[in-house]
């Protein structure tokens, strides 16, 4: 059963003493440990908090396999090709420890929390010597330290199988090693209560839980202050942001509560449910100083027979409305969005509506996935007849549609000065450096790497499918 469950500052610090001493244990000599991280956002940014916690315990950060003596491998579980990279990743690591035997093996993140993959790695990755669950993150350090004080117990005995499923888990305070200086992960929200009959994120995450309002702001205030110029907030469906906290608070107030602080910064988030994207949040968008004009709308399906065996809760008629009144308040939205193409039971006619409201639509990119069964969901049971070759075909089809809009899109912006933040170098030529439009749009132009984290005009020169390339204006 679900309960909300607030990690106590006595807990936290009772980690950090965890912390002192696994790096007492280490200390003999520099360790180093690499972190390696699969899907999506939420991941990334709980990467962050792992790589805060090794520093802590007195480990240097490399990305040289050769070099380290921890690898946590930060898992996901979405579509069946993303465990298939990590059980192929995770056995390959069975060489290096041969070689090393000290190797320590770390796997985190959402594939732990399904008890058949679970049972998998214990039983066939005998490399691993730490399993643990995203909801475990915040223990991590006593985790390690149990792990590193059973070392050279015989057999399976040395190894810790944590993870067990627990749902409402909050904790705050929690170290960070950010990635970047210029772009930041703001998590607002964990875990998912909507069930899309396909998906597995509700079942590895658990029950939605928003993160205090204050706890929110003051991040968002120090990110600030640290020259943080591109902001992301998090949650697998951030518009249902608030629920289940004692202060009354929807998204739209956070992302109001967050533009006021003052500063030259974007606030993006990601990901939207179309059932909970409201006039609210479009007008709060539209008026507000820092946010971007983007939004990530998920629509899986054109077709309405798929949308409801997907128990998405709209339809295509709800979709478009809510993307006409989007547009009306911001006329220049970028708008993107993810498909499944393949869904049990797809019929080539649905596929036909998902192509007719792509160019109804006209998206400026789009994320593109065929169907993959995951054990336990709904969508997983339900016959399936239609052949993985011929799912491809439609899965090309739109790809090519996609391509085409993007890049007429694209090309629609040749000539025109847009504002950019530079936010990183390429390490390419001429376009040595990497910046995107306020919506988002990746822009590639030449320029001195002082630039990085300067919001600058450009023109756009030329396009592409994917990118625009542009030169200081
Ligand atoms: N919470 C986000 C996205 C979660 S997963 C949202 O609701 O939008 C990211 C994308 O992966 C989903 O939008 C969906 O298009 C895709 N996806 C999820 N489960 C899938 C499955 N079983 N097979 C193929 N694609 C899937
Ligand atoms: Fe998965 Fe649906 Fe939740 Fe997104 S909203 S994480 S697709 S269950
Ligand atoms: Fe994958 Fe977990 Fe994200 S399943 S998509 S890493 S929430």
């Amino acid at each position: 059963m679900y309960t909300r469950r607030q990690i106590t500052t006595q807990e936290r610090l009772q980690q950090q003493e965890y912390c002192e001493r696994v790096k007492s244990l280490i200390a003999h000599r520099p360790h180093y440990a690499l972190v390696d991280t699969y899907g999506c956002q939420q991941n990334e940014s709980d990467s962050e908090i792992l790589r805060g916690w090794l520093v802590q315990c007195g480990y240097e950060l490399t990305t040289d396999e050769d070099k380290a003596d921890l690898i946590a491998v930060n898992t996901c579980a979405v579509r069946e090709h993303a465990e298939k990279r990590v059980l192929g990743n995770v056995g390959a690591l069975a060489h290096k420890k041969a070689k090393n035997p000290d190797l320590l093996v770390c796997v985190g993140g959402c594939m732990t929390q399904q008890p058949t993959m679970r049972e998998k790695i214990q039983k066939s990755y005998r490399v691993v010597d730490l399993v643990f669950g995203p909801h475990e993150l915040w223990q991590f350090p006593e985790l390690l330290l149990k792990t590193l004080e059973r070392r050279g117990r015989r057999g399976n005995k040395s190894r810790l199988i944590a993870g067990e499923p627990s749902d409402g888990v909050v904790a705050e305070g929690l170290p960070r090693q950010r990635d970047g200086a210029v772009k930041a992960w703001l998590s607002i929200m964990n875990g998912c209560d909507n069930f899309c009959s396909y998906c597995i994120v509700p079942y590895v995450r658990g029950r939605e839980r928003s993160r205090h309002l204050a706890d929110i702001l003051a991040e968002a205030r120090e990110l600030i202050a640290a020259g943080y110029k591109d902001i992301t907030l998090l949650g697998q469906n951030v518009n249902s942001y608030g629920k289940g906290l004692d202060e009354p608070v929807d998204f739209p107030d956070l992302l109001r509560e967050i533009d006021k602080i003052p500063g030259d910064y974007v606030l993006r988030f990601m990901t939207s449910h179309p059932r909970d994207a409201t006039d609210k949040l479009f007008r709060v968008m539209a008026a507000s100083e820092h946010c971007a004009h983007h939004i990530h709308l998920p629509l899986q399906s054109g077709s309405d027979r798929i949308l409801k065996e997907m128990n998405r809760h709209y339809d295509r008629a709800k979709y478009l409305e809510k993307v006409a009144s989007a547009r009306r308040y911001m006329p220049d939205l970028v708008l993107t969005t993810d498909i499944i193409v393949g869904f049990p039971g797809e019929r080539e006619e649905d596929f036909r509506d998902t192509l007719s409201l792509v160019e109804e639509v006209r998206y400026d990119a789009m994320f593109t996935f065929i169907y993959s069964p995951r054990t336990g969901t709904p969508a997983a049971a339900m016959p399936d007849p239609v052949t993985r070759a011929e799912k491809q075909v439609w899965f090309d089809q739109l790809l090519d549609l996609s391509n085409r809009i993007s890049g007429e899109k694209h090309a629609a912006y040749v000539g025109k000065t847009v504002r950019v933040l530079i936010d990183g170098e390429t390490g390419q030529t001429p376009y040595n450096l990497s910046s995107r439009t306020k919506g988002g749009r990746l822009v590639h132009l030449a320029g001195d790497p002082a630039l990085v984290g300067k919001f600058l005009d450009v023109k756009i020169t030329d396009s592409t499918t994917w990118a625009l390339y542009g030169t200081l204006a």
